[in-house]
């Protein structure tokens, strides 16, 4: 499929999932060898990384716990309404190795609260993985150590991302159709 619909948006055919793949595979294999003396956790965050976690994961060859985590917004009385805060912690990580799986890294104000939560529970390290990476976008100064393709300041779904909770399952990449 070239062009898709997705409610009221048209988007366009950007990156295949062979060429994502390509990517996966070098990134596992990079991944697997810097930590490899390292005790890690991998964290996915939901519901955007569960593709790229999932192609990731299976590539990884390192004996590694895995967990999904959540960003929640807080209810109720927080005056400032996009704080969120991190749901899904049950292990203990402190000593250990903690990598982040993420879909996307765009203004980087997400992985800041993310990073800024998990610093909380005292682990060893904190690794950052992104499929996807706008530069032109990051504002942030958290270092991303592992990216699976730079794209431009694009609008884009499918591989896990959505457009209004469509298109997550799309298994290629697309752009939005200007
Ligand atoms: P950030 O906080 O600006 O880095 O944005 C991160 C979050 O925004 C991601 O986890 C995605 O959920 C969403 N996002 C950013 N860019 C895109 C995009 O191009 N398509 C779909 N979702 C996006
Ligand atoms: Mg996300």
């Amino acid at each position: 499929m070239e062009k898709i619909k997705l409610l009221d948006k048209r988007f366009k055919l950007f990156i295949r999932e062979d060429e994502i793949t390509k990517q996966i595979e070098e990134l596992a294999q990079t991944i697997s060898s810097d930590l490899k003396n390292e005790s890690v956790f991998f964290m996915g965050i939901l519901n955007g990384a569960f593709m790229f976690a999932s192609d990731l994961l299976k590539r990884i060859d390192l004996e590694c716990r895995i967990t999904f985590l959540k960003l929640a917004s807080y209810e109720g009385t927080s005056s400032t309404g996009n704080v969120k805060r991190l749901i899904g912690i049950n292990e203990d990580i402190k000593g250990h190795t903690v990598v982040i799986i993420e879909d996307i890294v765009d203004t980087g104000i997400t992985l800041e609260h993310i990073v800024k939560q998990l610093k909380g529970y005292e682990p060893k390290e904190i690794k950052v993985a992104t499929m996807f990476f706008k530069p032109d976008a990051y504002k942030g100064d958290i270092k991303v150590d592992y990216v699976g393709m730079e794209i431009p300041n694009d609008f884009i779904v499918g591989y896990g991302l959505d457009y209004d909770g469509y298109g997550r399952n799309l298994k290629d990449l697309y752009v939005l159709d200007k």
